[in-house]
């Protein structure tokens, strides 16, 4: 059987960055976040019992690095099959990959979902986001709608996602001010290995209860100033701990501080927004609808901005007939 799904990348409000267990993607902490309306990857799976090993296409190419981890994400769900067929696997994302836009999480996502399909098994919403999380940590937080949260768990079977509010909830805004297309010199997955390297790291361990308590209480009231802070000074403290790990990471560019401040700029100036930011350069601008338009006009004009991409909150993953092979 063939099946494709499509899968919405998501925002990290509150960040995972540090692992408890590394084999299980167990995260260190907590985490929320948003799925993004316009970054999204479509993927078809087929278990073809002709095959001698597993035939995999991401975004046209046939890449290694990429293909091996899918390969080891199929054998989960082979386990779960408990047949050893191979499978074709075509994938497609609306954006480019490994740039600090998430696309392990919806690849991952996509690749989950419609892998069970294909392989005839019927998971829940919890379940798929468990295996989701083992491919990609983040790519747990995309199976669920709208505004989710990963709780960390301290065995596989309680670190999951699960939806906090629909993205109906609220109509805020993520401008992804893109810098940079290039693949990171760093993947995420070694970034995650030496967070506990940086001396503030604890100190994030000691707070991050209570500062997501926090925040879905900011959420939940549509508090959008006080989570707007709340939310900046969160990826300021991501970018710290990497900073101050070694080996130390610094994923941002020129233009990344100059959208920073240009963010900054907007509030002196009475916009509400505020950024976060992922392990890349590419700037989120978080804001309300009715204000894209001006903020948009002035991110463009910051040199070396290279686009920007709007995104509403939106749907998590979700099966599509359309096929890519
Ligand atoms: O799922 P990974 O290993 O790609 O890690 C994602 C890490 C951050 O994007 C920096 C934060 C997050 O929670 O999405």
């Amino acid at each position: 059987m063939k099946a494709t799904a499509k899968a919405h990348s998501n925002i990290a409000f509150i960040k995972y960055w540090g692992r408890k267990e590394e084999i299980l993607r167990l995260p260190s902490n907590g985490s929320i976040s948003m799925n993004l309306s316009n970054l999204f990857t479509t993927t078809t799976v087929e278990f073809n019992p002709s095959l001698h090993n597993d035939d995999i296409l991401v975004n046209g190419e046939r890449n290694n690095e990429i293909n091996s981890r899918i390969t080891k994400h199929l054998d989960r769900i082979r386990v779960l099959l408990q047949k050893k067929t191979y499978a074709q696997v075509v994938s497609q994302n609306s954006f480019a990959a490994s740039a600090g836009m998430a696309s392990s999480a919806s690849g991952f996502a996509a690749l989950t979902v419609a892998g069970v399909a294909a392989a005839g098994l019927q998971l829940s919403e919890k379940e798929l986001s468990i295996l989701a999380r083992q491919g990609s940590g983040s790519a747990c937080r995309s199976i669920p709608d709208g505004f989710v949260e990963w709780v960390d768990g301290n065995t596989s079977d309680d670190s999951y996602a699960h939806k906090l509010f629909d993205q109906s909830h609220w109509d805020i805004c993520d401008i992804v001010t893109v810098i940079s297309k290039e693949k990171k010199d760093v993947s995420t997955s070694m970034g995650q290995q030496t967070a506990s390297s940086s001396i503030f790291f604890q100190t994030r361990l000691n707070n991050i209860v209570q500062k997501i308590h926090t925040c879905k209480e900011l959420m939940k009231t549509r508090n959008f100033d006080e989570f707007g802070k709340l939310i900046e000074m969160e990826a300021l403290e991501l970018h710290t701990i990497m900073f101050t790990s070694w080996p130390s990471l610094i994923y941002l560019e020129p233009a990344s501080l100059g959208v920073m401040k240009a963010v900054k700029r907007l509030r002196e100036e009475g916009i509400s927004a505020y950024f976060t930011i992922d392990a890349g350069p590419n700037i989120h601008i978080i804001c309300l609808q009715k204000d894209i338009d001006h903020i948009e006009k002035r991110i463009k004009t910051i040199p070396g901005v290279l686009e920007t991409i709007i995104n509403n909150a939106s749907r998590g993953s979700y099966l599509i007939d359309n096929h890519l092979f």
